[in-house]
């Protein structure tokens, strides 16, 4: 509790009580003590990592920004995954700082476009099968790239898995089930939202309404059963709207 001192300095005081037996009655002992400094320096941490967290995303946008410019067809694609994907891990009741972790994730997770060749990414027509592979290297670039950074999620691991399918058929590892973060099962249905609602160079956009009969079609096959719930009750029972 706050407190002014005999020649007016305000103190924090921390109390602590504890019941005692006193001449058989009971009675209260109160500790007073001078915590003025400790919360100074709780303050002070706080908004050190407030602002540690601001570089960080500030940074990781700058990257994503990077990605758009080298591939402007699908520019803000990855803010929107991020957005979705946030969304998502809300509705599957994740704490707050994971579902953080997931707009953020989002935000780079195709960050491995940087190396495939410009003309391949904005390419009208189908891809040669040589192209493609190209493509799909994105997933394990992305890891490559963001590996070494500290996060405290597994960003890296989910980015190199969000194009895995949980009945193994997807890329690069082929991994099933279990195999697959929860963090990369989110981030492969809101990709998948987000890339079928939104416009391609090579097609019109698809809506929103076909973007969600894919992840009912794919449900417990190729998406997260759990994931893909939560996704399309976010649309059709709550009310969510796509980011713009
Ligand atoms: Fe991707
Ligand atoms: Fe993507």
């Amino acid at each position: 509790m706050p407190f002014r001192r005999k020649d007016g300095v305000l103190l924090e005081l921390g109390l602590q009580a504890a019941i005692i037996n006193w001449d058989n009655s009971p009675a209260t002992i109160v500790m007073a003590q001078d915590i003025t400094e400790r919360k100074h320096t709780e303050q002070q941490i706080a908004s050190y990592v407030k602002q540690l967290e601001g570089s960080m995303k500030a940074t990781l946008q700058a990257v994503s920004n990077m990605v758009d410019l080298r591939d402007p067809y699908t520019a803000g694609h990855e803010r929107r995954v991020g957005l979705i994907a946030y969304a998502i891990a809300r509705e599957l009741g994740w704490e707050p700082e994971r579902c953080n972790a997931m707009e953020m994730t989002g935000l780079v997770h195709d960050i491995g476009k940087i190396a495939i060749p410009a003309e391949i990414l904005s390419k009208p027509t189908r891809l040669t099968p040589l192209e493609m592979a190209m493509v799909r290297g994105h997933a394990q670039a992305g890891y490559d790239i963001l590996k070494d950074v500290p996060f405290a999620a597994p960003v890296a691991e989910a980015i190199r898995q969000h194009h895995e399918r949980m009945d193994g058929s997807g890329y690069p590892q082929g991994l099933k089930g279990d195999e697959i973060l929860p963090e990369a099962r989110v981030l492969a249905v809101a990709d998948v939202i987000e890339s079928m609602a939104a416009h391609r160079p090579y097609r019109a956009a698809l809506g929103l309404n076909t973007a969600l009969a894919e992840i009912e079609q794919g449900k417990g096959r190729l998406y997260d059963t759990e994931v893909a719930e939560a996704a399309l009750r976010l649309v059709r029972e709550k009310g969510y709207q796509l980011p713009q």
